[in-house]
Parts: C-alpha cells; sequence; structure tokens
C-alpha cells in the first residue's frame, strides 16, 4: 500500500470514530445501561460469555435483555435454542423471544437457518438501527449486547449511534488475542465508551487434582490490563460443561458450579 493510501484509510478511520460527527448517541427508553461485550479477535467465547452473564444476571432478579448484534455470525438462536420468528407488535415493533427470563433478539431469528450472511457496511448499520430502535424491549436493568469480532461497521455504527454505559472486553491469553484485545479497547477509548474490563476466557485446564495447565499461555490479560490501566475482571478456565449447555440449548444450567459464582460475581460487578 503506498503512504497516501495509508493516509487516507487512517483518516477515513478518524472520520468515523469522530465523536462529533453525524451522530447523536441515543437511549433506548426503558433501558437502565447497555453493556457491549466485545473482542477484536474471533473465537474466543465473546457471545458464551455474554450469554452466561446475561442469564447469571436474570437469576439475580434483574430485568435482562440481550442483543445479538453479530449480523455475520449470530450464536444466540443456538446458545438458547431459539428458532422460532419474532412476532410485531401493533406499533411494528419486534417482540423479543423470551428464554430463561431474557428477552433475546438476533438476527438469525429472521433469516433462515444456514444462510450465508453477506452484509455490506450500510446493510449493516442499517439492520443495527432497526433492532435498536425498533424492538419493543420494555423496562429493562440492564441490555447486554453481544458484538461481532473486529472494528468493523457494526461496531462503529453501535459506538456512535448508542449511548453504551460500559464495553467489557473478551481475550484468550494467546498473543494474538491479547494484540486484538488492545486494538479493541483503544477503539473503544477512542469513541468515549468506558472500558469496565478485560475477562480472560479460555485460561487455563484444571485436571481433577487440581493441576493446572496453560495452552494458550500464562498470564497475557494481567499484562493487557496493566498496560491499559483497566481491571481485569475475572479469568475462566476452559471447562466442558460449557459444551454440554450448548448442546442442551440451554445456556449457565450445566455449568460447574464454581464458574456459575464466577459469573454471578461478575454480573455484580457490571449491574451492583
Ligand atoms: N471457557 C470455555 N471453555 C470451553 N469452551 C468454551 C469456553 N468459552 C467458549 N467456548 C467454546 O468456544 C467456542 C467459541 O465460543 P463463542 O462462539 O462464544 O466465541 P465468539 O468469540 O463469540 O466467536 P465469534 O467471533 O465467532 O462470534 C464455542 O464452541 C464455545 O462453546
Ligand atoms: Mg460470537
Amino acid at each position: 500500500m503506498d503512504s497516501d493510501k495509508k493516509v487516507n484509510l487512517t483518516q477515513n478511520f478518524r472520520d468515523k470514530i469522530d465523536p462529533k460527527s453525524q451522530f447523536l448517541k441515543k437511549k433506548i427508553p426503558g433501558v437502565k445501561k447497555i453493556v457491549a461485550i466485545a473482542s477484536a479477535k474471533g473465537g474466543v467465547g465473546k457471545s458464551t460469555i455474554c450469554a452466561n452473564l446475561a442469564v447469571a444476571s436474570a437469576k439475580r432478579n434483574y430485568s435482562i435483555g440481550l442483543l445479538d448484534a453479530d449480523v455475520y455470525g449470530p450464536s444466540i438462536p443456538d446458545l438458547f435454542g431459539a428458532f422460532e420468528k419474532p412476532t410485531a407488535d401493533e406499533n411494528k415493533k419486534l417482540n423479543p423471544i423470551i428464554r430463561q427470563n431474557l428477552k433475546l433478539i438476533s438476527m438469525g431469528f429472521l433469516i433462515e437457518k444456514n444462510s450465508p450472511m453477506v452484509w455490506r457496511g450500510p446493510m449493516v448499520i442499517s439492520a443495527i438501527k432497526s433492532f435498536l430502535n425498533n424492538v419493543n424491549w420494555g423496562e429493562l436493568d440492564c441490555l447486554f449486547v453481544d458484538l461481532p469480532p473486529g472494528t468493523g461497521d457494526a461496531i462503529l455504527t453501535f459506538a456512535q449511534e448508542l449511548d453504551v454505559s460500559s464495553s467489557i472486553i473478551i481475550t484468550t491469553p494467546q498473543k494474538l488475542s491479547i494484540t486484538d484485545a488492545n486494538r479493541g479497547i483503544e477503539m473503544f477509548k477512542k469513541t468515549n465508551i468506558p472500558v469496565l474490563g478485560v475477562i480472560e476466557n479460555m485460561s487455563f485446564i484444571s485436571d481433577q487434582n487440581n493441576n493446572k495447565s496453560y495452552p494458550f499461555g500464562e498470564n497475557g490479560a494481567d499484562q493487557l490490563c496493566k498496560d491499559q490501566k483497566v481491571d481485569l475482571l475475572d479469568k475462566i478456565r476452559i471447562d466442558e460443561t460449557f459444551n454440554l449447555c450448548t448442546n442442551n440449548g440451554v445456556v449457565y444450567e450445566s455449568l460447574a458450579e464454581d464458574i456459575k459464582i464466577q459469573f454471578s460475581k461478575i454480573s455484580e460487578k457490571i449491574i451492583g
């Protein structure tokens, strides 16, 4: 790439994330708090963590919604075993699907299963705007948003359009993931969204004698948090009970008890 092009791209990006640009940050009426769950790298467990935090929060008697903003690869339908189409109310607003005391909305509810997600930037933006403005969320203590990986159009739309209360970054301890998590934190800082903290997922494996091994390396998120001056909210180990839950299409219930407690404690840090 020649240097002119490089400068242009950078300027383009700056224009896009300028908080004073064409967007006005909106609140969703009735929604007290919006928490974005993000990771710049794919496949680090963002949807899994987001869904479990949402259920753990609902179990603490909060009124919770979960918006699956990953229009490229929605996972919420599979995680919750929810594939029905949402109905609309008299004002043509979508009624969320209810599972495990949560209000859920996902692009996966609106398209045929297995159909490829081919989106151009403007389509992504209008799909997300429509989720924000045309869903009957009702009264919520907290809306968790499962963002797509990367720092692309979908996330920028979110950051610019919506009055997001805070963000949580998910990463594994692995170097490639940490590099991307750094980018994610920088992006939120630039868009004036507070980063509540980092959750290190897939941190280690524990055997029956509680001996730990570290397939993705050790302490990656500790260093990241130190460098970026953000909190490390917790470390979640690799555990087969996550797979058990997904196979049953029910979030949280079949998890190891100590991991359930971890999610509940993280929820306290997020919602109080
Ligand atoms: N701590 C864990 N222990 C075991 N398996 C896990 C753990 N966290 C996530 N997984 C598994 O890893 C896979 C990827 O997780 P998930 O889909 O939540 O990641 P993601 O970051 O949302 O991915 P994408 O970038 O594609 O949206 C899933 O099969 C999930 O069950
Ligand atoms: Mg996901």
